[in-house]
């Protein structure tokens, strides 16, 4: 690629925000009484309200920021129930009965979508698409053929293939039909236009702070408002009261990489992802009355010290390797919370919280987890119980089973904390313009980065969550914490994560 289109200069951006326009909802300003209450503005919390909302119930969304510019908005948008080859090992580690759940609830979550998406006349590029999981190694033959059976008997639309259609040579594939592919921000705009009214509300900035235990639940905003509510859900990506043990030690973020790509050879008309590492997921976008190629691909844990311009630069290679690329005009990047058995929590927020409900860990699928959070939830509240409520539920006991992942994942999360502990970092303040780096000035660990304009800003680099030590992230100019995946600006400000509080700054402004 080299830098022909100033590829390298220009900023990390979303198509979806890109190619849609901004929302203009208001801030909470006045106490209020609703019969449920959400927070967070993303596939999640925008399915519940859209079902609570259809079923009587008064709502009241709350959004810290915009609506749908989180995960929601820097997504692949694969509306699948193909979440990697997950059924064998769900069998194995759930039970046939479970698994059923998951894949059920999965599937029903795609129709819902498109019977929404038809309801309500929404124009957001819906597409059946088949997805396929393809292998390039001898070795994962026997594994894919597995997974066929193990989906097959879950009642899912899936078989075994060696025809793709992609330009490269594969080994054999898993294929789903009756998939899907849309614009996630088209259609979620749309959805929160018929949220809001007739009793109903949808604010922005309106960040939830504090949360006053019930029911009634009692709600408080940054800015003081108080609203009560009789059912509260929490759909904020990771769970806003973030020191709460069950969820603080269950989950972790996991970032990715995403380049749209124009092309002069099309994708073939699926999506695609492969089964080793590192993972490549492919799909494509109507654009400009061709088509961008989304590739996605190169995850990490949040926080680790990682070149994510050599990410990019990876998933650029493996385009031009295979698509006959003329121009890459968008690329950004997200993380998403992963369980540590692989299956989201989606139901009653605690046993001691009655009416309260969390939907969060969706290991990078939240089109369809995110809508089946809306249907269950809506079934909790409505009927009392839901048919797939078990191999969601939060406070389910399966650790035995997933206990040495556990272990893994935290003695990773610990060594960061460790580490960045006693780590000496750099010591000269030889920092270009645009870089960021940690600096060991007068024997203290500090995060610096210095602007375009030669500013240089200094924060405390320790976690305002738990206390773990920030890594600085190249690509978004920001400071990630390996342990739950909070996210700072370079000024400290706090962009998303259980954190309420900002960076300590150490000093605004040094010219040196
Ligand atoms: C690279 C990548 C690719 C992916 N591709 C796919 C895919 O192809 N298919 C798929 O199914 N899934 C995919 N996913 C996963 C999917 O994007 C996410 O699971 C999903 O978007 C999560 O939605 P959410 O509504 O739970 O969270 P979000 O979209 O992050 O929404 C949460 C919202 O809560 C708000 N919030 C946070 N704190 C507060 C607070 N205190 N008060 C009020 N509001 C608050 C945030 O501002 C945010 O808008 C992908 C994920 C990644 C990382
Ligand atoms: S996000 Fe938990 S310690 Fe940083």
């Amino acid at each position: 690629m080299g830098n022909k289109q100033g590829f390298w200069e220009k900023p990390t951006q979303s198509y979806w925000i890109a190619s849609t326009g901004d929302t203009n909802y208001p801030g909470v300003k006045e106490n209020l009484k609703v019969d449920a209450l959400i927070a967070g503005g993303g596939i999640t919390g925008i399915s519940c309200a859209y079902l609570l909302k259809k079923e009587g119930l008064k709502v009241a969304l709350l959004e810290a920021d915009g609506i749908s510019k989180g995960a929601t908005g820097h997504t692949t948008a694969k509306i699948s129930s193909q979440h990697r080859l997950i059924y064998s090992r769900l069998i194995q580690q759930f039970g046939e009965e479970r698994a059923r759940q998951y894949a059920q609830a999965n599937e029903r979550a795609i129709l819902e979508i498109k019977n929404i998406v038809r309801e309500n006349n929404i124009d957001c590029d819906l597409m059946d698409r088949p997805a396929f999981v393809y292998t390039e190694k001898e070795e994962n033959i026997q594994r894919i053929e597995e997974e066929a059976g193990a989906a097959s008997d879950m009642g899912i639309k899936a078989s075994f293939t060696e025809e793709t259609g992609l330009p490269f040579p594969v080994k054999a594939a898993l294929r789903f039909d009756g998939q899907a592919q849309f614009h996630p921000r088209k259609y979620l705009l749309a959805l929160i236009e018929i949220i809001a009214g007739e009793g109903s509300h949808v604010f922005e900035d309106s960040k939830v702070v504090q949360v006053k235990e019930g029911p009634p639940y009692r709600v408080l905003t940054a800015e003081g408002v108080e609203i009560t509510a009789d059912h509260l859900i929490i759909a904020t990506h990771y769970p806003l009261t973030g020191r709460v043990l069950p969820y603080v030690v269950r989950l972790y973020a996991d970032r990715s990489y995403i380049i749209a790509v124009k092309a002069k050879k099309p994708l073939p008309p699926g999506m695609y992802l492969r089964a080793e590492y590192p993972g490549r997921s492919l799909r494509s976008q109507p654009f400009e009355g061709g088509e961008l190629i989304l590739l996605g691909g190169e995850n990490h844990k949040t926080g680790q010290e990682v070149s994510a311009l050599e990410r990019y630069q990876n998933l650029v290679s493996f385009a031009e390797e295979n698509f006959q690329v003329e121009e890459v005009p968008y690329r950004w990047s997200t993380q998403d919370y992963r369980t540590m058995d692989g299956v989201p929590f989606i139901g009653h927020y605690s046993s001691a919280t009655p009416q309260k409900y969390v939907a969060t860990g969706f290991g990078k699928w939240g089109m369809t987890n995110g809508t089946a959070a809306g249907l269950i939830i809506r079934d909790l509240i409505v009927k009392g119980k839901s048919p797939w409520q078990e191999v969601y539920d939060p406070m389910r006991k399966t650790f035995r089973q997933s206990i040495k992942r556990f272990f893994i994942e935290n003695l990773n999360v610990a060594s960061h904390f460790v580490k960045g502990k006693i780590s000496r970092g750099e010591k000269e303040l030889e920092l270009e313009k645009g870089q960021g780096k940690v600096l060991n000035i007068e024997g203290k660990r500090k995060g610096a980065y210095r602007d375009e304009d030669g500013k240089l800003y200094l924060v405390d680099t320790t976690c305002t969550h738990l206390g773990c030590e920030l890594n600085w992230n190249s690509a978004e100019k920001s400071w990630d914490c390996p342990c739950h995946g909070a996210r700072f600006t370079y000024k400290g400000e706090v962009i998303e994560g259980p954190v309420m509080k900002p960076l300590r700054v150490k000093m605004k402004k040094n010219p040196q």
